[in-house]
Formats: C-alpha cells, structure tokens, sequence
C-alpha cells in the first residue's frame, strides 16, 4: 500500500507517520511537506532510517514538485498540509488562501493524475462556526466560518466534494475537533500553557476564558483517520471528537495542576477578534457506521501529554526559540 501523506513534520501528520510505520506493516509513507516555520524532522527522527519511510520537500502548491515525488504513483492521499492557526490567520490570510485552498486543489489534480485510488482531506469542525450554550454540529449541519482560517478549510472541503460530486473522484473528508499530545506546536493552547507554566511565563487567556473546545488525543485522531480513509463511504464527512468538552479556563487550570505551578500566572488579555464561542460534534455517525470512538479520556490525555513535554524540555525550547531551524539545518543541511 502505496500512502502518501501531506504535512507530515507538523503535529498530527507526524504522529500519523509514526502511526502507519508502527501500526501498517504493508504501508509505504511517503511524506510530502514544505517545511514551514511549523514542520520540524525533529518530529520523525525516531523513524527516518525506516526502510518503508521517505522524505520529500515540497509544497502542495508545486505541482511540478508534486507531479515528481507521485510519480510512482500512489494508492491513497492523506493531506494533513495546511496554515492552521487561527491567530495567525487573522494577520496572514492570503497565506492560508494559498495554503489551504490552492495547495489542496493542485494536491488533488496531482493526486488523480498519479491514480491514487482515495483523496482524504483532513479537515475540521471550525468549518461550522460557532455554536452558543447549546446543540452540536451533524456532518449536515451547514458551515459558517470565523476566521480566514476556517474559511479556507471549508473552501477546500467544497472544492473536494465538488471532485466527487461532479467528477466521480473517490474522496472522504474528516473534521475533527481540537487535538492536543507530543509534538504540537507551542502556539496552540495547550502546548503553549505548558511550556510557559514550566517557564513560570505568565498563559494569556483570551477574553473571559470561557469559550469551550471539544477536546481529542492525536493518537485517537490518527486511528480516526485512517479508519475514515480505509472504510469511510466515498463522497463523505466524518466528525471527529474526543467527548471533552471543556472551558479553556478549566483546561488552563487543569494543566497548572498538573505541571504543579500556581494560577497567579494566569493573565486575561483581550479577545481574540472574531472568537468562536463554542465547538461541539455530534460523532454518531463514525461510531455507529465505522466503529471508532475516542479511547483517551481528557485527564489521562492531559498527564500523557504534560509528561510528554517535561521530558522534551530540549525540543520545545529549541521550537520556541526557533532555533531548530538551525539544528535541522546542521543535521539535514545536504540532504535536503
Ligand atoms: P501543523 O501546523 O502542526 O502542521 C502543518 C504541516 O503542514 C507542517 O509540517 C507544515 O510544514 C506543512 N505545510 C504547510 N504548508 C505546506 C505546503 N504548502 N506544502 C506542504 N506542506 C505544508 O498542523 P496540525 O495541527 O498538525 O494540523 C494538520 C491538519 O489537521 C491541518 O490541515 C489542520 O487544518 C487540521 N486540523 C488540526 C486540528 C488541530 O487541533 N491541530 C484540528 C482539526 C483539524
Ligand atoms: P487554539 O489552540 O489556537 O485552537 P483554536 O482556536 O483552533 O480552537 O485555541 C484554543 C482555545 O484557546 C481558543 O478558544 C483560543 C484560546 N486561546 C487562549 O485563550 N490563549 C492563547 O494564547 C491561545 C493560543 C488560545
């Protein structure tokens, strides 16, 4: 099984190619990324000698270079590729315009070109906008972004179905909710709080703190994901969530508990500009017609995932610090 991945070196791709290595024995990876500020080797040193892994540089943008590294042809594409922070969004958005949009639908030319049999698009629930107090998004409920974040995934997500709907392309969408664990970039909540909390640096809480985010463990997604692309039904959405919803306030306080640091370092600072309030997903529709459900709770996700960054202090300072830039370039330089 011929797998090629998109976005590989980010946060959920690279714990996706861990996932396939370790858990697909018949899959050949490769691993197609452009190496923005947030795609880091460091995140695969553990499997960048595996016989079945390969590294290509690119961006979903070049077809060109998209057109060279398929050109064994692949059976499935996976594209986790993409700008996905919604703050930088709100200062960068031609970016994810680019990215988003225009990288996924030259991946897709690409990908039919090559004949890969599957197209999935790895998207997420920011595409529905905001919810209030109550209810939860159906894969029907209709989308409504926020920010030019959300925008651009809910663009591609049309431009995908569009493939299927008119061109018979065989393509599955997933829209998971917030993941968190090893490896995510330090300017997401989570990863962000912990790493200052262990710094004793103050953790900005937009806002009043109140806005609720359904939390989901990496590894749960990645099973997800691969579950969708084996078995998922062609021309089709699957919600993706993790049954833990909680209020940024409570995650905050949560993770001072556990990193063992007091709540005075926590510090209101104003509202991010267009702030989704509230993201729920009804996941029914995975469970009852695939079978997946989430395995880690939040708290024992919570612990793993602090453990995981009090015992890769030197990763995330060197992120931080953006100095692995220079480390990778030192360790890869000549071959990349
Ligand atoms: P990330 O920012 O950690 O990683 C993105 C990766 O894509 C990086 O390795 C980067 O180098 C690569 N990339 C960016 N532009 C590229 C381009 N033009 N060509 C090739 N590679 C490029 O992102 P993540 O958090 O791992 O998210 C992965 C996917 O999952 C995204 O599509 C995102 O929209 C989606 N998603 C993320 C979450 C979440 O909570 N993190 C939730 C739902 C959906
Ligand atoms: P984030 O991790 O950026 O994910 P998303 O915006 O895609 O949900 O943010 C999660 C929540 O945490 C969101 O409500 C914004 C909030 N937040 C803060 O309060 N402070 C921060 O410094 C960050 C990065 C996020």
């Amino acid at each position: 099984m011929r797998i090629f991945v998109t976005g590989g070196c980010g946060f959920i791709g690279s714990n996706f190619v861990r996932f396939l290595l370790r858990e697909r024995p018949d899959a050949e990876v490769t691993n197609f990324d452009a190496l923005t500020y947030a795609g880091n080797l460091e995140n695969l040193t553990t499997v960048e000698e595996h016989p079945k892994y390969r590294f290509v540089r690119g961006s979903i943008c070049d077809r060109a270079a998209l057109d060279a590294a398929l050109k064994g042809g692949c059976d499935i594409v996976y594209n986790f590729a993409a700008e996905s922070h919604v703050d930088r969004s709100l200062h960068e958005p031609q970016k994810f315009l680019d990215t988003n949009v225009t990288g996924t639908a030259t991946l897709l030319e690409a990908s039919l070109k090559a004949g890969a049999k599957r197209f999935v698009q790895v998207s997420t629930d920011e595409v529905y906008g905001s919810l209030g107090k109550d209810g939860v998004f159906t894969e029907t409920t209709s989308i409504k972004p926020s920010s030019p974040y959300s925008a651009a995934k809910a663009a591609a997500d049309l431009w995908v179905l569009s493939y299927h709907r008119s061109l018979g392309a065989d393509v599955v969408i997933t829209r998971s909710s917030n993941n968190y664990g090893p490896f995510q970039f330090p300017e997401k909540l989570i990863p962000l709080f912990i790493s200052n909390a262990l710094e004793d640096k103050p953790l900005p809480v937009y806002g009043d703190g109140m806005q609720v985010r359904d939390w989901l463990y990496v590894e749960d997604n990645c099973r997800a994901i691969e579950i969708v692309g084996k078995k998922g039904r062609s021309g089709e959405v699957y919600n993706i969530g993790g049954k833990s919803e909680r209020e940024n306030l409570v995650v905050t306080r949560a993770l001072l508990r556990e990193v063992g640091k007091p709540e005075t370092l926590i510090k209101y600072v104003a509202d991010r500009p267009g702030h989704d309030r509230r993201y729920a997903l009804d996941i029914s529709k995975i469970e009852k017609e695939l079978g997946w459900s989430p395995n880690v709770g939040f708290e024992e996700g919570l612990k793993a995932t602090v453990k995981w960054y009090l015992e890769h202090r030197e990763w995330w300072t060197r992120v931080k610090s953006g100095a692995y830039r220079e480390y990778y370039a030192r360790q890869y330089g000549g071959r990349l």
